[in-house]
């Protein structure tokens, strides 16, 4: 049993940790006015708490944040995220008027690795980003198998997410190792073909698939 921590309590933060809470883990969520969502008490094994109390808290933490806000909130938790792995799940991006992302704020670079840059302490592991929410911890819904990818510089850590992607229920078939923090710039591109994917199939849910 591991105890996780999110930062931020939307609909990706339900999602996993709902799933989570389900396999055995410990949850606490942290928002920033330390008053956890109507959803948190449905759960078992679920706590609310501060920002800081869910990065301290908790071994790993997961950065559920809009990616606008995530570097400057990940920063100020400097300490408490120091020796934690911190799950990056969030997209940075610039949007249009109907809300869907144009570029990403972080080009050339990726979140993942500014992220990395701010926490030198911290074991970044980015994973889950290409995907919406209702696949994060239901990999089998879709008409055909998605995969989650994963980039991180230590080895340990990765193994460690992969090992609580396993627990929501991912092949390990379908988990791809992409390499260290600097491959997050592929999967964090991904958002960008959102808008003319939801142009063209409609309100679905879907997730990047590599057929091999
Ligand atoms: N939804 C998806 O399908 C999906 C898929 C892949 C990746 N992602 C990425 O995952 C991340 C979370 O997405 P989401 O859909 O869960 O977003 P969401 O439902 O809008 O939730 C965002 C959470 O972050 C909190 N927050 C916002 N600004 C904050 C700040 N400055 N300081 C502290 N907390 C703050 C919000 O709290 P308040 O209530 O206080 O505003 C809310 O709890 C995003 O980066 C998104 O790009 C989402």
């Amino acid at each position: 049993m591991t105890t996780i921590g999110f930062l931020g309590a939307g609909k990706v933060a339900r999602a996993l940790a709902t799933g989570w809470a389900r396999a055995g883990h410990s949850i606490i969520v942290g928002t920033r006015r330390n008053e956890p969502p109507p959803w948190t008490k449905e759960l078992n094994g679920v706590a609310g708490g501060t920002l800081e109390k869910a990065a301290q808290s908790a071994a790993v933490v997961v950065n559920a944040l809009p990616g606008s806000a995530a570097l400057e909130v990940v920063a100020g938790l400097e300490s408490a995220l120091s020796g934690k792995i911190l799950i990056d799940v969030a997209n940075a991006v610039d949007v249009n008027d109907m809300g869907f992302a144009v570029a990403l704020r972080y080009a050339p670079t990726s979140l993942a690795e500014e992220i990395q840059a701010v926490l030198p302490s911290a074991f970044v592991v980015k994973t889950l980003n290409t995907m919406h929410e209702s696949v994060m911890a239901a990999p089998n819904g879709l008409a055909f198998p998605p995969m989650a990818f994963l980039s991180g510089n230590e080895e340990a850590a990765k193994a460690t997410v992969a090992g609580l992607l396993a627990d929501l229920g991912w092949p390990a078939f379908n988990v791809i190792d992409l390499g260290d923090i600097r491959s997050a710039r592929a999967p964090e591109a991904f958002i960008l073909t959102v808008a003319p994917l939801v142009r063209a199939l409609g309100p679905v849910a879907f997730a990047l698939s590599v057929a091999r």
